[in-house]
């Protein structure tokens, strides 16, 4: 009998350790995975790239529970999940193949249920001093991969550019891509950001007489402004660039390959990579793409004054500075509202998408509220079903969400158009 009941016990183990498990129409073979009743579904998660950025977090924070996932860092090896599993969090390891490699991970983990989370992408960036001050909190439509192109030294370019990138299938910089690679551009959700930037910005942000030290320095009056909430986009390179030249050659990139659209105020080695792990698994149900939401907060500026232009590498060595504890305090203080909001109102607006669409409503809301331990431990939680405002509309986005392919449908607003021209135009060629 118990020799029977051992060798059953085994081999139904064994079959769970081998087994495919049919999850959201993919078909996942995790050996790790022994039962399907522990799948964590979280509200929210909040997405790091470096322990810096994360310890800010866990300052806040208590993340009772540690899931080891394979494909993540080495260093970062864990999603970490309050007590109640709402909300989690994940450090991905900084540029582009740590974040695209962990987030595919989490997003295929067959432990996790992420089909309708929402995610807070938050990270330190280079800031455009044209655009605001050290510490300002910059929530983005678009993200675009700016170094995706040809290069060539400066000093072997032509006398005539005006920067060494110009676009694949081109030959000179300032035009269209020929071809794409398809992770060019990312366009998310404008409703869900302008909604968590209107709750950021009733919330009190941290400043510092050092960042204003150097804000001092320019000519410019947006860098003098102090940490401010921002509505503009994200420049993701893997390389940590800095000066006048390559950044007003980017802030180009983004507004050639936005079709006008995109205005670049931060940059930063991450958010490319991560949404296009988030396309690839919303293509097959395990994320809402139209739940993403990307913050970046000014740590340094992307350029130096324009009186020391003379010596770009001395200032980005020396000179700029204070800005990057104030921009870590600022992403749990610009971010946490948006998480506290979600866990607050998941019942009534988050869960099923109803959201509400008019962000200026929030405009004049008292207070943004930060998480607390009673939103976070589930054992008091407000009553779901009045949340704070109108249910005047749905969560559904107005405008194009997705790639430059149109992987998740609709026509993107920037490209050659939708995957399906694209791939007839490359067979023409
Ligand atoms: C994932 O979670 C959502 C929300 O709870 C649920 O509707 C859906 O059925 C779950 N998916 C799977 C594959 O369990
Ligand atoms: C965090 O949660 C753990 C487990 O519930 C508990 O033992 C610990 O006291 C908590 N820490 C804080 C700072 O609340
Ligand atoms: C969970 O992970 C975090 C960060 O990775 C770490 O600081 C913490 O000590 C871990 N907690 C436990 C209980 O293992
Ligand atoms: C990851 O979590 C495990 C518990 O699951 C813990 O033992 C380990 O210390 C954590 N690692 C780090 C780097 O936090
Ligand atoms: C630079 O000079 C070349 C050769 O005269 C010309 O074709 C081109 O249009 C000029 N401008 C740029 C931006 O390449
Ligand atoms: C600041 O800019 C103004 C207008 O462009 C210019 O007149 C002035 O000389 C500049 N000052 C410095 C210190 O660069
Ligand atoms: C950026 O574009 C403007 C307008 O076309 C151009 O004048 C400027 O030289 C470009 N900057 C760089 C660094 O390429
Ligand atoms: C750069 O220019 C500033 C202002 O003219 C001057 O004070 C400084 O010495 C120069 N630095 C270098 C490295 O030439
Ligand atoms: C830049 O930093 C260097 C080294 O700390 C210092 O000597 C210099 O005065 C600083 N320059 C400015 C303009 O703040
Ligand atoms: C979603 O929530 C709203 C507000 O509570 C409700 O009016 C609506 O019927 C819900 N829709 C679905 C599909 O459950
Ligand atoms: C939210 O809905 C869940 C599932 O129906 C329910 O268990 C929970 O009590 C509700 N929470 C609140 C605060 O109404
Ligand atoms: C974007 O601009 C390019 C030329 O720069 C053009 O070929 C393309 O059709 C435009 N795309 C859209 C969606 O308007």
């Amino acid at each position: 009998m118990q020799l029977l009941a051992a060798l059953a016990l085994l081999a139904s183990t064994q079959a769970a350790r081998s087994g495919n498990a049919k999850y959201n129409n993919v078909d996942i073979a995790y050996d790790e995975i022994e039962k399907f009743d522990d799948v964590i579904t979280p509200k929210a998660v909040v997405v790091n790239a470096f322990a810096p950025e994360g310890a800010v977090w866990q300052k806040h924070v208590n993340f009772t529970n540690n899931i080891t996932l394979p494909g993540l860092s080495p260093i970062y090896p864990n999603v970490s999940c309050t007590k109640n599993y709402d909300l989690c969090h994940i450090i991905t390891g900084e540029g582009e193949i740590n974040a695209a490699t962990s987030i595919s991970a989490f997003l295929t983990s067959a432990k996790f249920n992420l089909s309708e989370s929402y995610f807070l992408i938050n990270g330190i960036a280079g800031i455009d001093p044209h655009f605001g001050g050290l510490g300002s909190a910059a929530f983005a439509q678009y993200t675009v991969s700016v170094a995706l192109q040809y290069e060539v030294d400066p000093r072997e370019m032509p006398k005539n550019w005006t920067t060494g990138y110009w676009n694949y299938g081109t030959e000179s910089p300032g035009h269209a891509p020929g071809n794409y690679y398809g992770t060019e551009v990312f366009e998310l959700n404008e409703k869900l950001r302008n909604y968590a930037a209107a709750l950021a910005s009733k919330s009190k942000l941290s400043d510092s007489t050092g960042a204003h030290k150097t804000a001092k320095l320019y000519n410019i009056s947006t860098a003098k402004t102090g940490a401010q909430v921002l509505k503009c986009d994200v420049a993701t390179s893997d390389v940590y660039y800095t000066g006048n030249l390559l950044s007003e050659a980017f802030s180009n990139t983004t507004k050639l390959l936005t079709n006008g659209t995109g205005r670049y105020c931060m940059s930063a080695q991450e958010d490319s990579a991560i949404l296009e792990a988030a396309v690839r698994a919303a293509k097959f149900g395990l994320t809402d793409y139209s739940r993403w939401v990307l913050l970046r907060t000014g740590s340094d500026f992307d350029r130096p004054p324009t009186y020391l232009s003379n010596d770009t590498v001395g200032f980005f060595n020396h000179n700029n500075t204070g800005g990057f504890e104030i921009a870590i305090e600022n992403l749990y203080k610009a971010g946490s509202p948006f998480i506290s909001a979600i866990l607050k109102g998941w019942n009534s607006t988050f869960s099923n998408g109803t959201f509400i669409a008019n962000a200026t409503s929030f405009a004049n809301a008292t207070n943004a509220t930060l998480l607390n331990s009673t939103l976070l431990n589930g054992t008091n939680s407000t009553n779901n079903t009045n949340s704070t405002g109108p249910k005047n509309g749905t969560f559904a986005p107005d405008n194009y969400v997705g790639d430059v392919f149109g992987t998740l449908g609709g026509e993107p607003n920037f490209g050659p158009g939708s995957y399906k021209e694209f791939a007839y135009i490359a067979a023409k060629k």
